[in-house]
């Protein structure tokens, strides 16, 4: 089926806050088509949440699914992490990482996202400048950290954003009108977040409906240059 200009695709990966605050702002735009997967439904109006267990298998029949639909890809957007849950603790020395924790936490923050961009990746290719962001953060920056701690949740955003790199030479051999973007939401109030908000100084922590705005703001004013960007919510750069 070939790939038409009437409507265009938004695909988020992911239905966390941040998630579905991008959804609701972009199912405003009549101009787009709107799809989240997510291990959990949710309702939305003007948003597709298609279910999945982000196996290979599951992706592969959700982007052939969305691929029928014949549409050009303008927005994938990969926002899954874990920070922490009932027996991950973020780390605050060296003696504390341990390998169960850090393979759960390299395989949902590095690993899916790349699987979702391979998935994707037929759409990537014969759409028109298709704008591609994960949600990084800046802690995976080597330059800006200043604290330690937290190993395994930065190992994981640094190894996305080298993975990125590698995929954004990758991609624009075959579209030299893609954008890619890793993105530092700020600091914003969401389920991942919330037992990390005490040390949050006043008026930092954001809604994720300013953050989601601040992305596709950031999305739709960048240059479709082949490049991977490393931003944050202001669209500032952030040393690798
Ligand atoms: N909140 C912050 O302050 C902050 C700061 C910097 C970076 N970030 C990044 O922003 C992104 C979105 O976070 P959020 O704040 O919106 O948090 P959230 O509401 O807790 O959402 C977490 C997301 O991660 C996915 N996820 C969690 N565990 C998973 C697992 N085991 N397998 C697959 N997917 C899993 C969830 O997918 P399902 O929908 O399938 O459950 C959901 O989409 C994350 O990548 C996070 O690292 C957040």
């Amino acid at each position: 089926m070939s790939v038409t200009d009437q409507k265009s695709l938004a695909v988020i990966v992911g239905g966390g806050a941040i998630a579905r605050a991008l959804a609701e702002k972009l199912a405003a735009d009549p101009t787009l088509s709107v799809y989240v997967l997510s291990r959990s439904e949710f309702v939305e109006s003007d948003v597709t949440t298609l279910e999945t267990d982000y196996s290979d298998a599951s992706l592969a029949r959700i982007s052939a699914e969305i691929e029928a639909t014949g549409l050009s890809l303008s927005r994938l957007i990969v926002t899954n992490g874990l920070l922490s849950n009932e027996s991950i603790r973020p780390e605050r020395k060296v003696s504390d990482l341990s390998e169960e924790a850090f393979g759960a936490i390299m395989s949902v923050n590095a690993l899916l996202p790349m699987r979702s961009l391979a998935a994707f990746w037929s759409l990537i290719r014969k759409s028109e400048a298709p704008r591609i962001a994960v949600l990084s953060a800046r802690v995976g920056s080597l330059g800006d950290n200043e604290l330690g701690g937290w190993y395994s949740y930065r190992a994981s955003k640094a190894a996305l954003n080298m993975m990125m790199k590698c995929a954004a030479i990758e991609v624009r051999r075959l579209n030299k009108q893609a954008k890619l973007v890793a993105y530092h939401p700020g600091t914003v109030d969401s389920p991942l977040s919330k037992p990390f908000q005490r040390s949050v100084p006043e008026g930092k922590l954001f809604t994720p409906a300013f953050s989601a705005a601040q992305l596709i703001d950031i999305l739709d004013r960048s240059e479709p240059d082949g490049e991977l960007a490393y931003l944050d919510w202001a669209g500032e750069t952030i040393p690798w």
